[in-house]
This record gives structure tokens, sequence and C-alpha cells, in this order.
């Protein structure tokens, strides 16, 4: 049976209470934590770097999903499988060495990502996609949590599905993140994705209440 993972994005959580929240969405059922980190310059904000995901790793035994928002993200791949990362996802976008540097995420035997924004070429993904564990398709601009869904973004992940499948490769799986929310998750599962990140959709309100749902619309979608 196919299984979609419920992601919640550490974004939207409240950080006074973080050790909490993080302990919700375990509880919650959620399959892994994304944590977005971002260097003022690839995006214009700025979240949380190393410490702080080395801080998560001690309270939490759930994979985390580091997606990395930063210019030569090349550099830092070393300190964010040292902080704890299980899948690290690099941005084509963020001049370095695209298959470098995923090749170096997965020497240290780690999920590698290849993320794009929603203005990049589809055919990124699909000249990367045989060294991926994981593709994340943006379905905002990244930088900010809260945004809109960008609903033509749809397309984009069928005709990557579409792809993978002609391709054998299948195991390969597809990441939406930005603006989904319980209303239209099941648009992006039918659209072929595999890891669904939400933020404001599951922090705002009540959580635990929140990933039931999210699993409950899912369920219906995928049996
Ligand atoms: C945006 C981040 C997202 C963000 C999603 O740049 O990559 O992970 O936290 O937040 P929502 O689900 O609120 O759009
Ligand atoms: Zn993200």
């Amino acid at each position: 049976m196919r299984k979609v993972y419920i992601e919640p994005s550490l974004l939207s959580a409240d950080f006074v209470n973080l050790a909490r929240d993080i302990r919700m969405c375990e509880e919650g059922g959620a399959d892994l934590l994304h944590l977005d980190i971002m260097d003022g310059c690839f995006v214009p904000n700025i979240t949380i770097g190393q410490p702080v995901v080395k801080a998560i790793r001690q309270v939490s035994n759930l994979p985390l999903v580091c997606h990395l928002m930063i210019v030569h993200p090349e550099r830092y791949i070393e300190d964010f499988v040292d902080a704890g990362a299980d899948y690290i996802s690099i941005h084509c976008e963020g001049q370095h060495h695209i298959n470098r540097t995923l090749e170096s995420i997965k020497s240290y035997g780690k999920f590698c990502g290849l993320a794009l924004n929603p203005g990049t070429p589809i055919e990124f993904a699909f000249e990367n996609a045989e060294i991926c564990d994981f593709i994340l398709l943006m379905s905002v601009n990244p930088g900010f949590g809260g945004q809109t869904f960008i609903t033509s973004f749809l397309k984009r992940a069928e005709r990557l599905k579409d792809f993978l499948l002609k391709n054998n490769l299948e195991n390969v799986l597809i990441e939406v993140d930005g603006g989904i929310k319980i209303d239209n998750v099941q648009d992006v599962v039918r659209a072929g994705a595999d890891m669904i990140v939400s933020g404001s959709g599951l922090f705002n309100g009540n959580l635990l209440e929140n990933i039931e749902k999210m699993r409950k619309k899912i369920q219906e979608v995928i049996t």
C-alpha cells in the first residue's frame, strides 16, 4: 500500500516550547520533522542553524529532514550530518555543483534530496532524479511559513511523478512544501506527493487534531 508521510514544519512551532511541540508531533503520529534552515541570502529570512538541529536531535527520535535554503550548501553538509540530520535537501538554485553536493550527502549515508523553487524548470529534477532519494518541489516561494499554495504547482508534481514512473525511478519520493493545509492535502497527494510538509496548516489551532484530520484526508485518497 502507498505510504504518505506527514512532516510538520517546525518553523510554525512555538520556539519557546519547541520540545513540547515536538513531543506533540510524535504523539500525533507525525512521520518526520521538517527543519527549515535559512541564511538571509538564498532567501530573505534567517531561521535556525546546526546548534538548534543538534538540540532537536536530543529530544526526538523522529527522522530529521533538513531543508537547506542557503547558498553554498556544500560547505555545511558535514555540519548538518553531525548535528543529526537524516534527510538533507539542497536547492538546485543555490550556487553549487548539484551532483557533487548530492553525492556528498550520500557519502555520509544520509538521504539526499534536490529542491526546486516554483519557477525553476522541472527538468532539473528529471536530470538529477537518478541520484536522489527524494525531490522537494516547493509549492510557495521559499522564505516564509504561512504563504498561499501556488495551484499551478500541481501540474509540476504530476509531470515529475509521470517521469519517475516511466523511468523506473518510483523509489524516488516526492516531497511537497508550502501552503499545504487539511483542505488541499488531497489534491497534493493525488498529484503524486509522498512527503507532505505542513507548517501553519498543522500548528495553527490544535496540532494533535490537525495531524489526525490530515491523516484521515490522506487515507481517503490512497485507500
Ligand atoms: C518555506 C518553508 C516551509 C514552511 C512551510 O520556505 O520551506 O517549510 O515552513 O510552511 P507552511 O506550511 O505554513 O506554508
Ligand atoms: Zn521547508
